[in-house]
């Protein structure tokens, strides 16, 4: 076995202690082998390979530029809901349509009436009962509302999330309860609107 500073080993550079010993421990002078300094350089070199061609920098697009160029695509096929694709006739005809008045009773009892309460009279949310209204109160208006929700408010969106006619017969079933009278109204919010 080779011992430290053993001139018969056979790479005495290998074994060759070094100067300095720190609490009376001291090391080798053992340099990293070859191949393990080739594939660290070789990482560096990848590396900055990769920033120029993958990153944000340098003559490829970058993931960055990647990603908005198919968030934009994406955008493109699938338009978010304006609420502008139901017109008022429409809506008018289906808030007297007592089939679709009913489903849309379904759909307010399966997803609005945990904050507007199951009569309208508002908890969370505001009042739908009432003649005072924050985003307009024409049906137009209201079906542009549930359409796009006021998310910085607490209001979701159901564009995505109701089907079309779900989502304009919820808003025919909404149109309904005004003048209606709920056990614990929640005080008016917004302006009023003259039907
Ligand atoms: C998580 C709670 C929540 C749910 C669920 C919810 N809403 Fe709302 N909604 C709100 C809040 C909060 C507001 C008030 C937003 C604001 O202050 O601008 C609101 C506002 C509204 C408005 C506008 C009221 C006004 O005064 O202009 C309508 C209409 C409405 N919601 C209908 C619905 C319908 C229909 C559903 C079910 C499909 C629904 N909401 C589900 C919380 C909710």
């Amino acid at each position: 076995m080779a011992t430290p500073n053993d001139t018969n080993s056979p790479n005495p550079l290998q074994d060759k202690l070094l100067e300095h010993s720190y609490d009376g421990i001291q090391e080798y002078d053992n340099p990293m082998p070859r191949w393990w300094l080739l594939t660290f350089a070789g990482t560096i070199i990848f590396s900055v390979i990769y920033v120029f061609n993958v990153g944000p920098v340098g003559n490829g697009k970058g993931r960055v530029a990647d990603y908005e160029a198919d968030m934009t695509a994406y955008a493109k096929a699938h338009p978010a809901p304006t609420g502008g694709d139901m017109g008022a006739p429409q809506l008018l005809a289906l808030a007297r349509d007592h089939e679709a008045i009913e489903e849309g009773e379904e759909t307010y009892k399966a997803y609005c009436a945990s904050c507007h309460a199951p009569d309208g009279g508002g908890l969370i949310g505001p009042n739908l009962t009432d003649a005072y209204w924050l985003h307009g109160g024409t049906i137009t208006d209201i079906y542009k509302t549930v359409t796009n929700g006021v998310l910085e408010k607490g209001m979701p969106p159901w564009g995505k999330t109701l089907k079309p006619e779900q989502l304009a017969e919820v808003v025919a079933y909404v149109s309904t309860l005004q003048g209606t009278t709920p056990a614990s109204p929640k005080a008016p919010q917004g302006t009023p609107v003259t039907p």
